[in-house]
């Protein structure tokens, strides 16, 4: 699969994915499972250099989910640490391409300070950049992200709520929902992700562990996307996205 098999002119604009099975690409290797999110960096930033080149202005990543705290402290420290560095490592590369850094997620007492800090820095110096939006869902439930929604809807005492209040006081209101959520790793599921935002997207599960995915997986991906038939509820393409009600 390579790029010029896709049609250009239906490229989604907002892609999401679900990085899964770098434990198990560790595992199959006889490593412990942190060599696994290791060799996923790799992916994620040819993926994301991937969706940029084709022109998709919205990428968004599960880097960490509430229910990750569950795994061995052991690994919970090494994703925590991971991810701290691989923005340091990274933001200035990615400030240059334009590149705008967002995350979405409780920062709740057990996301360390430092982190918090540098997730912070980091969305401040790219936050008016033009190029793609890459926004890294970090300490992410969707659950989480309804709740605390409605518990700021509660609090600022309004009384009518329709599908456009909840959405405005999501996490990244100006965040589009995803048209493309792609799953590595052969898990059928959604692990609560982007609960709210996913209403309508098409999803794709992939069969490669996250940290073998590369351009030509994505692009395989948004191919399937391209060949689905996107019908709101209508009875044809025509019909259009329905947006949020009310
Ligand atoms: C995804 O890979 C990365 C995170 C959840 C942080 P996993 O660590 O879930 O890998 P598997 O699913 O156990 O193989
Ligand atoms: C989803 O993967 C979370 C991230 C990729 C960060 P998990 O591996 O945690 O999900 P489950 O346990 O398979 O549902
Ligand atoms: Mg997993």
């Amino acid at each position: 699969m390579i790029s010029s098999d896709l049609d250009r002119d239906r490229i989604p604009g907002h892609i999401a994915c679900v990085m899964d099975g770098n434990g198990r690409w560790a595992q199959q290797r006889g490593l412990p499972r942190t060599e696994g999110h290791t060799a996923g960096e790799q992916a994620l930033f040819e993926v994301l250099d991937g969706a940029d080149q084709l022109g998709v202005r919205w990428f968004t990543v599960y880097a960490f989910s509430t229910e990750n705290w569950r795994r061995p402290v052991d690994e919970v420290q090494f994703l925590l640490r991971f991810n701290e560095e691989i923005l340091l490592n990274r933001q200035e590369e990615l400030h240059e391409r334009n590149i705008r850094i967002r995350f979405i997620g409780r920062q709740d007492r057990r996301v360390p300070r430092r982190l918090v800090r540098r997730m912070r820095e980091a969305a401040e110096l790219t936050k008016d950049n033009t190029g793609l939006t890459f926004t890294i869902a970090f300490n992410y439930g969707g659950r989480s992200e309804i709740v605390d929604a409605v518990q700021r809807i509660v609090d600022s005492g309004v009384r009518r709520v329709s599908e456009k209040t909840i959405a405005r006081h999501l996490y990244d209101p100006e965040m589009p929902d995803p048209d493309l959520v792609i799953r590595t790793s052969g898990e059928y599921r959604v692990s609560n992700f982007l609960l709210w935002e996913i209403a309508y997207s098409e999803l794709v599960f992939s069969e490669t562990l996250w940290p073998d995915f590369r351009k030509e997986h994505l692009y395989a991906a948004i191919k399937e996307y391209q060949d689905r038939d996107r019908r709101y509820g209508g009875v044809g393409e025509a019909d259009g996205d329905p947006g949020t009600l009310g």
